[in-house]
């Protein structure tokens, strides 16, 4: 698939009153905007053709940070929200951008570090309806899915009060291009909403979802309160400050997938101020110039 949708609007209620400043997911996790972590998660896994949704209000912040994404080798267009009416409705609002084909929707406050499982079932997608499953301690706060040893699907409930698993499904999901059709039938639940977990319901009643658990080797926060926002930028900084490597960096992830050449790579962090983020990407282009190419599958160390 190559087709993302990254949803950024909402009304950010839980972070009163930064969500008066701006958008959540605007915000900085630790030293990037939010939205950068789930755009290189789509990047990560192949995917160059995005459609990022928030309100009409902040929409216009999200186009002059990111742009038409050619920078980064990637197409992003943009819709707007009138109202939050639901996670479902950007199957609708996206509907002429989806055009028939699989989409993998990502919430734009949903923070995936990890080995390449979800790029992998990105790649691997083709039809009917794929969800994920991780392992929390508070599943109600979330969609919760019990699934049985083959990984058949039970039941999905939307914040259960008292969950039958202690699955939830985290705000990444992949669909075939009937979704549209479907949430055109879906009608909008008692809090006014169209429910993503109705969507998956409708696939669940045609046998046509999948879920895929994700192990632990996989980090996955949301970042919906003050205190997840300070502990996603810990966890950020903690891992960059060990490992010397950015978490989230559209333009390093756009470098090493290959989406845009060294050159381009190396105009793009000249344009940048002077500052640790451009610091790190000048090393990395030095880097990626003289690593030597990886030697044939078998040979030795080199
Ligand atoms: P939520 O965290 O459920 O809601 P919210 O962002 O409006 O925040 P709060 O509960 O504090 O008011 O939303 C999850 C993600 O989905 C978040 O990235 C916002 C996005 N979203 C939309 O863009 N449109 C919608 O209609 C809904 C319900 C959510």
């Amino acid at each position: 698939m190559d087709k993302g949708i990254i949803l950024a609007g909402g009304s950010g209620t839980r972070l009163y009153p930064l969500s008066r400043v701006a958008s959540k997911q605007l915000q900085a996790i630790y030293d990037k905007p939010m939205v950068y972590y789930p755009l290189s998660t789509l990047m990560l896994a192949g995917i160059r053709r995005l459609c990022v949704i928030s309100t009409p209000h902040d929409l216009p912040r999200f186009e002059d940070l990111m742009g038409d994404g050619r920078q980064w080798g990637i197409e992003l267009t943009y819709r707007a929200q009138p109202e939050p009416r639901g996670i479902a409705q950007a199957f609708l609002i996206a509907e002429d951008f989806i055009a028939g084909d699989p989409v993998c929707l990502i919430l734009g406050d949903n923070l995936f570090y990890g080995r390449s499982e979800i790029s992998n079932y990105c790649r691997g997608f083709s039809s009917g309806g794929l969800i994920f499953a991780y392992r929390v301690r508070d599943p109600e706060r979330y969609g919760v899915v019990e699934f049985d040893r083959d990984g058949r699907v039970l039941s999905i409930e939307e914040k259960p009060r008292q969950p039958r698993s202690s699955y939830a499904i985290p705000g990444i999901y992949l669909f075939d291009g009937q979704v549209t059709e479907i949430c055109r039938g879906l009608r909008p639940s008692a809090r006014g909403e169209l429910e993503i977990t109705d969507v998956q319901k409708v696939y669940l009643s045609h046998n046509q979802l999948r879920v895929a658990p994700l192990g632990r080797g996989t980090a996955w926060l949301d970042t919906g309160t003050t205190s997840a926002l300070q502990e996603a930028s810990n966890f950020v900084a903690i891992l960059e400050k060990r490992q010397g490597s950015k978490v989230g960096c559209p333009e390093e992830v756009a470098a090493r997938m290959g989406f845009i050449g060294l050159d381009q790579f190396d105009a793009l962090v000249a344009a940048m101020p002077d500052c640790e983020y451009s610091a790190y990407l000048k090393d990395i282009g030095q880097e990626m110039r003289h690593v030597r190419p990886a030697p044939p599958t078998g040979a030795g160390p080199v």
